[in-house]
């Protein structure tokens, strides 16, 4: 299985001085969770990761500190993360029939949740890791005035990694691209050209690290021996 890791990102939400990715959980960059546990899904067998130029050399340094035994490539990221996928996309081999793109900043998914997602995706065309919603959502209108609250059975928070036929995801992204649609995952680009997307049972542990409150968290998930992919 392939494995697309977008990198690329510049952390505002995280308001640290670069890339949030650098950061350290416990002893290591954010990053090398991330790919520590790629390396110990048995079915992601060659990994690429979007990244912007200025953060590269940071990258192969921990590239190399891992001692990975799967092929690692560095691909340049672009200004969204919808971009940085499709770059992502263009750089993979040109048999790779099947792909999972998961966001460097899950560095706690394990390598079960890999490879659950990857073995899903012999059965559909494009899944997404998700759990059950626990809060109940509002829609809400420019004023903030609450428009609805839709039935919490039907809510469910996507995750990653997600997974994809590459022909198709690719079709769906450049549709996207020619009629300007602007989106944060990658499964939402399939739904609006009209594929189904499944859900696969995603982990509660696999939290995106987007504030300064989640490397708390985050840190505090990796001490009680969860997400190391121990
Ligand atoms: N990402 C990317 N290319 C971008 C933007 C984001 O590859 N141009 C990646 C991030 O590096 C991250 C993932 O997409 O691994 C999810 O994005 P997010 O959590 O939003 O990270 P940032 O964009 O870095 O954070 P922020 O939105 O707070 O700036
Ligand atoms: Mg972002």
């Amino acid at each position: 299985m392939f494995l697309l890791i977008p990198a690329a990102g510049v952390g505002k939400r995280m308001g640290a001085k670069g890339n949030k990715l650098l950061l350290k959980l416990q002893d290591k960059p954010l990053l090398a969770w991330t790919l520590i546990n790629a390396e110990k899904s048995q079915e992601v067998e060659w990994i690429g990761i979007m990244g912007q130029p200025y953060d590269f050399e940071e990258f192969n340094q921990i590239i190399e500190q891992l001692s990975l035994t799967k092929p690692v490539t560095l691909i340049k990221g672009g200004d969204t993360r919808q971009q940085s996928v499709y770059n992502g996309l263009q750089a993979l081999p040109s048999h790779a029939q099947k792909v999972l793109i998961h966001d460097g900043a899950r560095c706690l998914a394990t390598p079960e949740l890999f490879d659950r997602c990857a073995k899903a995706l012999d059965n559909c065309q494009g899944l997404i890791a998700a759990i059950p919603v626990k809060d109940t959502i509002k829609i809400v209108d420019e004023n903030k005035t609450v428009i609805d609250s839709p039935n919490r059975d039907y809510l469910w928070a996507a995750q990653t990694p997600q997974g994809f036929n590459v022909e198709l995801l690719k079709q769906c992204h450049n549709q996207g691209l020619e009629l300007g649609w602007e989106v944060t995952d990658d499964a939402a680009l399939l739904e609006r050209c009209g594929y189904s997307v499944q859900i696969v049972e995603g982990e509660e542990t696999n939290l995106k690290v987007t504030t300064p409150m989640d490397l708390t968290i985050a840190e505090f998930i990796l001490n009680q021996g969860n997400g190391d992919g121990g």
